[in-house]
């Protein structure tokens, strides 16, 4: 029930309108049922598309603090990670990915962003309009970086930042992150890794690999709808940030408000004085309960689900005759797969009948 005192007594007045009701809106939404299987969203956990309609909560009530809760302690066990600073952001993957650039880059700090397809484009791109140093280390599209050339770039221009994507969704290619965090460590700079394309589908090991930052979105692996970016900050990460000299630019994704906002650093008795923003309870709820299907099934499980389905997958498409993009089976993607448009085909009709049938 929608409560509003505008209710009362409206039908004594009249309102002129300049503009007519929009025809488009007069009838209800239909859409058609789909099997996503492209880049973008994937279908949720009917679980966490279910959690959508559960009974709204108040924001500020020990319930729907207890959902934020849950929420951080999904995270960190998706991620394997005791780190506190674990929240979820409000917008999508590139809310985190510009929120945790904003918070750690002060101008002129220098980064270094393996470029290896249109993500750490995307990245070097918004680290540039931050202020930031940018330095590029780059690899042709389908193939990745090797620790020794990472090591060799860090020693040559001692960043403060190393930035990586996990999962180059725009080629297909994995990129390992083993090892990267111990040479951060012996080069005084700190890791950010993006793991959209990875997270729940192979292992992270945030900890274990001494990984700094991490963002996903909560819409592909998570197995949620599209709406939040979990992000996580390490106790190094966080000195770096405390040490600032100029506040990040972005309230929305200051670390240390939305830390406050998600009762790392405010009591829970103190809702009022923790509030910044007001939370899309609903999805929250949904990742929520996509957090809690993982926890279900056990993370690893999920992710040798992952990688059986990716295993019968690349064995259908090689049936096929189709040609990999990635020429090092090592280097591929668990959950993107490329294949070049075999010689005469048009891709985007391929595209369009694959999304049809
Ligand atoms: C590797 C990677 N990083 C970042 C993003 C951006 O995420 P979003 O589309 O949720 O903003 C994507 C989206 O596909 C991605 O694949």
């Amino acid at each position: 029930m929608h409560v509003s005192c505008w209710n009362i007594n409206t039908s004594t007045k009249s309102f002129a309108l300049e503009y007519e009701k929009p025809e488009c809106l007069k009838s209800p939404l239909e859409t058609e049922s789909r099997l996503l299987v492209s880049g973008g969203a994937t279908n949720p956990y009917n679980r966490s598309f279910d959690a959508l309609r559960l009974p709204m909560l108040g924001m500020m009530e020990g319930p729907a603090i207890k959902v934020l809760s849950d929420i951080q302690d999904g995270i960190r066990y998706v991620l394997q990670t005791k780190n506190e600073y674990t929240l979820a952001y409000h917008g999508t993957g590139t809310a985190g990915m510009s929120g945790v650039l904003d918070n750690l880059i002060e101008p002129g700090d220098k980064i270094l962003i393996g470029v290896m397809g249109y993500w750490g484009n995307r990245v070097a791109n918004i680290a540039k309009r931050l202020g930031g140093n940018v330095v590029r280390m780059e690899k042709p599209s389908g193939s990745r970086f090797f620790l020794n050339e990472i090591e060799a770039e860090l020693q040559r221009h001692r960043p403060k930042l190393l930035f990586l994507v996990n999962g180059e969704s725009s080629t297909g290619v994995y990129q390992p992150i083993e090892g990267v965090g111990d040479l951060c460590y012996k080069y005084n700079c700190i890791t950010i890794i993006d793991v959209v394309a990875t997270v729940a589908q192979q292992p992270i090991n945030m900890d274990k690999n001494k990984i700094d930052v991490i963002y996903f979105n909560s819409q592909k692996g998570c197995g949620g709808i599209v709406g939040l970016s979990p992000v996580s900050y390490s106790p190094r990460a966080m000195s770096k940030i405390k040490r600032r000299q100029s506040l990040p630019r972005i309230y929305l994704t200051d670390i240390k408000e939305q830390a406050d906002a998600w009762y790392i650093t405010m009591p829970v008795e103190s809702p009022h004085e923790a509030w910044r923003h007001s939370f899309s309870i609903p999805t929250l709820y949904s990742l929520r309960e996509a957090l809690a299907r993982i926890v279900e099934e056990g993370i690893e499980n999920v992710w040798s689900r992952h990688a059986d389905t990716h295993r019968l997958f690349q064995a259908r498409a090689e049936k096929l005759g189709l040609e990999h993009f990635v020429p090092n089976p090592e280097d591929r993607l668990i959950g993107t797969s490329m294949f070049k448009v075999p010689p005469g085909k048009d891709g985007y009709k391929i595209e369009s009948y694959i999304l049809k049938k």
